[in-house]
């Protein structure tokens, strides 16, 4: 068993994008992450008001992280807030960090006035249940 010391959570920097790298390629199954499309796509997110791109950092290194975005919807009364990806390293499992990830982007998505968080999942029912949410919708995709 790890000892985890004093995990945080805070917004990604420029200077996690490799890791946040890893990370994602460990997380992808229908696509192949690719290093320029992700470079291109990490600068955007960094800057995009309605994105939260999250970190969790355990002694100063980062071992998890969360993508999430905040947009209106005309039923809801206000905001709403969905979760595109969220992993922990496959060491670090089972520690609470996909829990302080979440919760960060919870307290950032009532901020803003959101009034849900949404996601869908393939593999990771039971951390989402543990987390409070339940099972909704279904999820329709169309590969493009
Ligand atoms: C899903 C994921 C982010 C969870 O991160 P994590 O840091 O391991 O989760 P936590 O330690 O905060 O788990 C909190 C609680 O969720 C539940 N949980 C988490 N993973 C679980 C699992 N594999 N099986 C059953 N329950 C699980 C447990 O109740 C856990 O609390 P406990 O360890 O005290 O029992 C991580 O397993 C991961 O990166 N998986 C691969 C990528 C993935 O599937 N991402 C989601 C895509 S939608």
């Amino acid at each position: 068993m790890r000892d985890i010391v004093d995990p945080s959570v805070r917004t990604a920097t420029p200077a996690d994008a490799g890791v946040v790298l890893v990370l994602a390629r460990e997380l992808a199954i229908t696509f192949v992450t690719e290093r320029r499309a992700f470079r291109d796509s990490y600068r955007q997110l960094l800057a995009a008001s309605d994105t939260d791109l999250l970190v969790v950092d355990v002694g100063g290194v980062v071992r998890g992280y969360l993508l999430g975005f905040s947009h209106h919807s005309l039923i809801a009364n206000g905001q709403v807030s969905w979760v595109e990806e969220v992993a922990v390293a496959a060491e670090f499992r089972r520690h609470g960090l996909g829990a302080r990830l979440m919760a960060d982007f919870e307290r950032r998505a009532r901020d803003r006035g959101s009034r849900f968080i949404a996601l869908a999942t393939t593999r990771a029912h039971a951390f989402y249940e543990a987390m409070g949410y339940s099972d909704h919708a279904s999820y329709f995709r169309k590969l493009l």
